[in-house]
């Protein structure tokens, strides 16, 4: 079963060979960023327990910029299992197997393949996709940590990720007083702080993976 997933992937990755495939979410084409959009922002607004209820849900089908905060609760869905970080990972699993056929690795680069993505887990690699505001690109590459903090190593989805250090603190999951400056485009004054704080636990992660990469 692993196996002749791995000779198809062999196959599929003949036009990449010499060149690592680089993964980047916005390779998807675009009806499969528009669907897995309207996947994220249903998700949000759900979560919040309705459209009206969800100040900021959106989702940039162009950049997949994601960002979700309630009026009345903090989102609960662990950031690992939103749609567009489960599209990330899966994507970066896809490309890192890519890879490991393109260069006759043997299985044991297959294997770290699945071991470093772990998608829709607390071991998957962070996301950074997520965004404080529609019209902001997100960073999609970051230190190669997982929700859960430790480090991953190589991703081997064709990202250089050597400058970025993944030696500080693990990104913080539900942090409560960072990023209270955000105040998100659109939503009404009066929810501003509380759709900023609920914003925090979907944000929260990038932040404080930036905030750890800055700190070498
Ligand atoms: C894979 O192995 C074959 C045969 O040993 C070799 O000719 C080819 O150059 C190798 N390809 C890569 C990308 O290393
Ligand atoms: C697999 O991962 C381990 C641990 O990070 C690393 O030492 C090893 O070189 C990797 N093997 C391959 C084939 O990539
Ligand atoms: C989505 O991102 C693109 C590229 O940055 C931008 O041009 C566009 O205005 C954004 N969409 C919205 C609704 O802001």
């Amino acid at each position: 079963m692993q196996l002749s997933a791995h000779l198809l992937l062999v196959a599929a990755a003949t036009a990449t060979v010499g060149h690592a495939a680089v993964w980047k979410i916005t390779i998807l084409d675009i009806g499969t960023r528009e669907n897995t959009c309207s996947r994220q922002v249903q998700a949000c607004q759900n979560n919040c327990g309705g459209p009206s209820l969800a100040p900021m849900a959106f989702c940039n089908s162009t950049t997949m910029a994601w960002g979700c905060g309630c009026l009345n609760n903090t989102p609960n869905m662990a950031v690992w299992n939103w749609p567009v970080p489960t599209a990330d990972c899966s994507g970066s699993l896809n490309v890192c197997n890519t890879n490991c056929g393109a260069s006759n690795a043997t299985s044991a680069c297959f294997e770290n393949c699945t071991k470093t993505h772990m998608c829709n887990t607390e071991d998957a690699p962070v996301s950074y996709t997520s965004s404080s505001d529609v019209a902001i690109a997100p960073l999609y590459v970051g230190p190669a940590v997982s929700y859960k903090g430790d480090n991953l190593g190589n991703l081997n989805d064709g990202n250089d990720r050597s400058g970025l250090s993944t030696s500080s603190s693990a990104p913080a999951q539900s942090a409560s007083n960072t990023n209270t400056q955000e105040t998100p485009k659109g939503a009404a004054t009066s929810i501003t702080s509380v759709a900023a704080t609920a914003f925090q636990l979907t944000s929260v992660t990038v932040f404080a993976a930036i905030a750890a990469a800055m700190m070498i």
